[in-house]
């Protein structure tokens, strides 16, 4: 195999998986499916691409076809991955991994059982402030990772107010299992992923349901929720996500991390535009020195390291069990909010 075939599900998100899949040369798109007609016909008519499928039970059928993206509601990743690893498929599916950890331990038992590949798609670990973090790391430059503070916040953005993102029963949360799963596996990606142990959380939804209702529409999911996590080697994080906050950026992503050699600070989104900063600190001839990275252009996608783990027969860099990973911690943060007290992972 030299080209992977691949497809994708879902045709909202789905198109940035489109779009880094045709600009893959190792990969090639051979169908599409959603079930919105109109949004089939229109993105089907920019790609260029002639199969496509309102049931994803079709799709899967295809004959040569590899690897599917599932870039689908949330309620929907599990039971689609799974129909699709079933089908012999290879899979790259969008965060959250599920709804719940239950539904991810399932997933990640179908991918072992049909000896097939399961991928996250945590796009943040690409961009390539992360990628240059993550060398500092690697490099040892900043020691061992005892401390750190990630998170997403925004003063209001709320998406699809009254749609799947807003319903717990579709969505499986707000913006902590929206936003906060790609701050948590940034940060405990860079930390080498230690092991949770137990969570102290808390969430709210003071603005969310009045912004709702004042729009008449329904709202029954966290607007803010932040955690405290305790990891096996003693390291510990601060989590924090929200979609609706009286602050004073309308947008900020910020992971930090604190090393007894070295720290990190990533910056993403002022508010204004959505750029990536980062910065390291070191201490040098008896002073703390602040660093600025310089940041390359990106140099790869998450879609481009899925085709090469397939076509090298090697695991991909964000396997499933990461994903379940951060699953656990979500829904121990959950839990911890609704019991008021520490839980276990
Ligand atoms: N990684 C990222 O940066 C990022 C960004 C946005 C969204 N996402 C994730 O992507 C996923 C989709 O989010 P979105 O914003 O694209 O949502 P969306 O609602 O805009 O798009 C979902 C699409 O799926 C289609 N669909 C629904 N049920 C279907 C079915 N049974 N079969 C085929 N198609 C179906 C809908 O018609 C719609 O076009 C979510 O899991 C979300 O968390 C990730």
């Amino acid at each position: 195999m030299d080209r992977v075939n691949v497809a994708v599900v879902g045709l909202g998100m789905g198109r940035h998986h489109l779009y880094c899949y045709k600009n893959c040369p190792q990969a090639n798109v051979v169908a599409i499916c959603d079930v919105d007609e109109a949004r089939l016909q229109a993105v089907g008519d920019e790609y260029g691409i002639k199969a496509r499928f309102t049931q994803y039970e079709e799709l899967f059928a295809l004959p040569d076809l590899h690897a599917v993206s599932v870039a689908l509601p949330n309620f929907l990743h599990a039971p689609v991955t799974i129909a699709a690893l079933k089908a012999g498929l290879h899979v790259m599916c969008e965060k959250p991994l599920a709804m719940t950890a239950q539904e991810g331990e399932a997933m990640v038992a179908a991918a072992k059982a049909a000896n097939r590949q399961l991928m996250m798609h945590f796009n943040t670990r690409w961009h390539p402030s992360s990628q240059a973090a993550r060398q500092m790391v690697e490099e040892g430059l900043l020691g061992e990772v005892y401390f750190g503070r990630t998170g997403w916040l925004r003063s209001r953005g709320i998406p699809g107010l009254g749609g799947w993102f807003t319903t717990k029963a579709k969505s499986g949360g707000g913006p902590m299992i929206d936003l906060g799963v790609h701050r948590l596996d940034l940060a405990l990606w860079l930390m080498g992923y230690p092991k949770p142990v137990a969570v102290s959380g808390a969430a709210y939804s003071e603005l969310g349901k009045e912004l709702a209702a004042r729009q008449g529409k329904s709202f029954d999911v966290e607007d803010l929720a932040a955690g405290f996590i305790r990891f096996e080697n003693g390291a510990s994080l601060i989590l924090e996500a929200s979609w609706a906050g009286n602050t004073h950026k309308r947008e900020e992503g910020f992971t930090i991390l604190m090393g007894t050699r070295g720290g990190l600070h990533l910056d993403n989104g002022d508010g204004e535009g959505y750029d990536f900063r980062a910065r390291a600190y070191r201490e040098m001839g008896g002073s703390l020195v602040e660093i600025t990275l310089k940041v390359p252009p990106a140099a790869t996608t998450a879609q481009a390291a899925f085709v090469q783990a397939l076509l090298d027969g090697k695991p991909n860099p964000a396997p499933g069990e990461q994903g379940l990973q951060v699953q656990r911690v979500l829904d121990a943060l959950y839990r911890s909010a609704a019991e008021g007290r520490e839980v276990a992972v």
